[in-house]
């Protein structure tokens, strides 16, 4: 059974790009386990792109690249399985992945085999080098079809970063999540336009299928493929961690965990966050408005035991102050209620009064609260 939240883990690309090997997973496996990051339920190990031989064996099925992986994918999937983590590998839609491998074009049905028998259990499927004939939806529909018949239980990651109109056809493919924006970089540009793409798009996210936002930059400080010389500070790292666990995106975690700074691991190991993103119910996002200035937004979520996840992301580069109403989350003056409010990042407690609630919101920064209905 594939749980039904989003998915969280970690994946080679953004610090590693294509230069991967059997002992780099071994040593991330490890470090989740010790770290105490897969007991926060950070639990996929995904190889992306670059893992493979150039052509395919005399049989037509993938092949591992053997000088980066000595001992294969099954002895390395072992591995992880034994470490209690689940493995993730990466494929194709077209006829090349987007590093120029072999893609899973017209071999869909016998990828899947070879992904089931090496003891794959999550699959980011790209989609470069696509058939101009063939349609997208037909595309991920034969990869959908034939991870539902390989005989295990296979997550399919869709990459087609929100082309084609992805939003509207992708959950008929059996895709349990889908990229919904283009690629990341580690930069607070890329940071906020992928958090703008996304705006329109809360609507098709969640149970069965989430919009994924790519995988998480927290921790990269301009180190790896896509690191940059502009690089987030903690401070944004921190809000960008905030928007994907709100928005109830995958939280892929892209840095090089094995030598993490303390600030990263306390940003991507905050329990509250994680709770908030894999809140059972998996509500849709509701974008509110309200008095907070041009460049910060407020966006909330139902919760499944009646509270409130409600945050706001400061997306400029000056301070701003907020004032909100929590009529808008469907508390009136008249109902006698107001929230109890629970500060996922400093642990402060305080109520609402008047319905009315008013913070300094800093630069760049980030409120961010559990809320719990109470007696006024
Ligand atoms: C695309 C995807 C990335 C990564 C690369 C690999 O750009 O969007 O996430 O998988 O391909 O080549």
């Amino acid at each position: 059974m594939i749980k039904n939240t989003p998915p969280m883990g970690w994946n080679s690309w953004n610090t590693f790009g294509s230069d991967i090997s059997e002992d780099l997973i071994k040593e991330v496996a490890d470090k989740l386990v010790d770290s105490g990051l897969r007991d926060l339920g950070y639990e996929y190990v995904v190889i992306d792109d670059c893992w493979s031989m150039r052509e395919r064996d005399g049989n037509g099925k993938l092949v591992a690249d053997s000088e980066k992986f000595p001992h294969g994918m099954k002895a390395l999937a072992d591995y992880i399985h034994s470490k209690g983590l689940k493995f993730g590998m990466y494929s194709c839609a077209g006829t090349l992945t987007c590093a120029g491998y072999p893609g899973s074009y017209e071999h869909e049905f016998t990828d899947a085999n070879t992904f089931a028998e090496w003891g794959v259990d999550f699959l980011k499927y790209d989609y470069c080098f696509k058939s101009t004939i063939i349609p997208g939806p037909v595309l991920y529909r034969r990869m959908g079809l034939a991870l539902k018949n390989c005989g295990r239980d296979i997550l399919l990651s869709a990459c087609s970063w929100g082309a084609d109109n992805t939003h509207e056809w992708i959950r008929q493919t059996g895709a349990n999540m889908w990229r919904s924006t283009g690629d990341i970089f580690d930069s607070w540009e890329s940071v906020r336009s992928l958090t703008e793409q996304q705006e329109n798009k809360l609507a098709y996210g969640g149970q069965g299928c989430f919009n994924d936002m790519d995988m998480l930059v927290v921790g990269m400080y301009g180190n790896g493929n896509v690191g940059m010389e502009n690089h987030m500070n903690d401070t944004q790292y921190r809000t960008h961690f905030s928007i994907w666990a709100l928005m109830g995106s995958p939280l892929m975690i892209g840095c090089d965990i094995r030598n993490m700074s303390e600030s990263a691991m306390k940003i991507l190991s905050n329990k509250e966050v994680i709770a908030i993103n894999q809140d059972p119910d998996c509500r849709q996002v509701m974008h509110l408005d309200t008095w907070i200035g041009n460049d910060a937004r407020c966006y909330a979520r139902y919760l499944a035991n009646g509270d409130i996840a409600l945050a706001f992301f400061n997306l400029g580069e000056s301070g701003t102050f907020v004032r909100f109403l929590i009529d808008a989350l469907g508390i009136s003056l008249s109902s006698g209620k107001t929230l109890e409010m629970h500060d996922v990042w400093t642990g402060e407690v305080f109520t609402v009064k008047n319905g009315t609630f008013l913070h300094q919101l800093d630069a760049y920064d980030t409120l961010m609260y559990r809320c719990r209905v109470v007696d006024r």
